[in-house]
């Protein structure tokens, strides 16, 4: 069973915000706080009661937020102290809860930190950061090339796991680790309710053994930050690249004091062969990571976290999808099979909506700092228009677009000329255009989500798998006390369906139909309960 805490936290369904091309309040074509305020009766609707906002704190935006100049502060171009205030009285008032985004691993070469730090060997910040006389490895930076750079003034060269202006802090220091407690609590003051930890894997380093992240001190750190009464309330979620069970339990077992659950990324290879190299998939692949980290993590009572898109992805839909003329049906059939699992829900921008892939026919549509740096590097063994393909295929812009939220101008996203190119498919696709439409993914959402709000069976209900690996499909059921659901979702080709057990009408399902036995069309779903077993 779960500890008390994550079954209240079972509860929580967060939709994530990627403030910059989320809705723009004031028209300079830059997403801000006062727009997100606008549209929180849309999330409301939708029946999300969370939303974890990407990094909204002082920031050259190197890396759109990535890149901390003052933890204490809110980036210019997003508004205000004031407006944030607002923002969270304006989401407890409709009893929402607010995650903040913490970046503890790296700041910005702009923070105060690190412009102290590079004086000189002497002052309170000398040792924030990681300084070596000669580069003592081989590292390389996420975003392409060394991770070491010299800096003329302290005549040392500093660690960025990240990009140049992406300085990596040295946990080792007590005084980082302090700073960051006192990051923590100054937002715990001002009511946020939890927080999405960057890169929680890097925050300990082994310079012996040569590895970035997963350091002895790890969990140590880990619990220096949340394992304290003032944080034990809150909702965490590490961004880490843990891949088997044992790291996930020293990480989010209920009486470790760190984390309440991890987004681990093993089913990330979906539709690719790397990042940005497509690979011919089915939702097979999704399916069966799926089920295997239900069942690790339903053995051992962890809270896991359901999610398929972030900011830093290309849409699963378009991956393992058909993202034209089965674009409902397949946006639909991943909500199904994810959403009705246990854990966390995460929704990010755009996916209830069904937004797919963008594909951009220049270089300078892009403005993310990964996809700029790889493509300059592709251009130097393959041509062009391949290096644009690839940058197409993997980009991290493809989910940094601004919000369809119409077909006209700018997509009703900013009066004023967006500071990225609008989505290739907006007018075609966009949030006023589903929520009119008898196909909308957005209403499907809403009652997926309505359903598992009105039957606890879909939050802690026992999982069983009855579909074979084979099987192009998938059905599952969950189980609590005497009460059975089945959820049945179809994969590309039409199915003929015999179910071993008499069920209600379906409760819910992308297309019509009237009972769960029967013909399947591609990508179609069905959710019912179980009257009897016939066995
Ligand atoms: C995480 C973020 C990504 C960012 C990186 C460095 O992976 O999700 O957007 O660029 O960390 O902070
Ligand atoms: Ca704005």
């Amino acid at each position: 069973m779960l500890c008390k805490k994550y079954q209240e936290q079972l509860r929580w369904v967060i939709y994530q915000i990627y403030p910059r091309s989320f809705m723009d309040g004031n028209g300079d074509g830059i997403g801000d706080l006062q727009g997100i305020i606008q549209k929180l009766d849309y999330l409301k609707e939708l029946g999300v009661n969370a939303i974890w906002l990407c990094p909204c704190y002082k920031s050259p935006n190197d890396d759109n937020g990535y890149d901390i100049s003052d933890y204490r502060d809110i980036m210019d171009e997003f508004g205000t102290m004031a407006d944030m205030e607002a923002l969270i009285n304006a989401l407890h008032g409709r009893d929402m809860k607010l995650i903040m985004d913490l970046v503890p691993n790296h700041t910005s070469t702009s923070h105060f930190w690190f412009q102290e730090s590079r004086k000189g060997k002497d002052n309170p910040y000398s040792d924030f950061y990681y300084w070596f006389d000669e580069i003592p490895n081989d590292w390389e930076s996420a975003f392409r090339g060394s991770a070491w750079e010299y800096d003329a003034l302290r005549g040392q060269y500093y660690l960025h796991s990240f990009a140049v202006s992406q300085a990596d802090l040295n946990w080792n220091n007590p005084a980082v680790v302090k700073a960051m407690q006192d990051t923590v609590d100054f937002w715990i003051d001002k009511g946020v309710d939890g927080f999405r930890i960057d890169v929680i894997d890097m925050i300990s380093k082994d310079f012996s053994r040569g590895c970035n992240g997963f350091g002895p001190r790890l969990h140590e750190f880990i619990h220096a930050l949340f394992g304290r009464e003032k944080a034990a309330h809150l909702f965490t979620v590490g961004e880490s690249g843990v891949h088997d069970i044992d790291e996930m339990i020293r990480h989010c077992a209920a009486d470790r004091g760190e984390l309440s659950t991890l987004f681990l990324f093993d089913h990330m290879e979906c539709g690719r062969a790397d990042k940005f190299t497509p690979r011919q998939d089915s939702l097979k692949t999704l399916r069966d990571h799926l089920i295997h980290w239900q069942r690790e993590t339903e053995k051992y009572d962890l809270l896991h976290s359901l999610f398929t898109d972030n900011h830093d992805q290309p849409p699963m839909i378009s991956r393992i999808g058909n993202d034209r003329e089965k674009r409902y049906e397949s946006a639909t059939v991943i909500a199904a099979m994810l959403y009705l699992l246990k854990g966390v829900p995460f929704i990010y921008q755009g996916q209830e909506i069904g937004m797919p892939a963008a594909a951009y026919d220049r270089i300078d549509c892009f403005d993310d700092i990964e996809s700029v740096n790889t493509y300059k590097e592709f251009c130097k063994t393959m041509t062009p228009e391949e290096a644009l393909r690839k940058i197409n295929f993997g980009s991290r812009d493809n989910a940094r677009h601004p919000m369809a939220w119409s077909g006209e101008r700018h997509g009703g996203f900013s009066t004023g000329t967006p500071w990225i190119a609008l989505h290739s498919r907006y007018q075609e696709i966009n949030a006023q255009g589903d929520l009119s439409s008898e196909r909308s993914v957005y209403r499907f959402y809403q009652a997926l989500l309505a359903l598992r709000r009105a039957n606890d069976v879909f939050l802690d209900g026992k999982l069983e798998v009855i579909s074979t690996k084979e099987d192009p499909y998938f059905i599952f059921t969950r189980k609590l006390g005497n009460e059975t659901w089945v959820v049945v979702c179809n994969f590309e080709g039409e199915q003929q369906l015999q179910l071993p057990f008499t069920c209600e009408q379906p409760a819910l399902a992308n297309l019509q139909r009237e009972t769960m036995d029967g013909n399947y069309a591609p990508y179609e779903c069905a959710v019912a309960k179980v009257v009897s077993q016939s066995v």
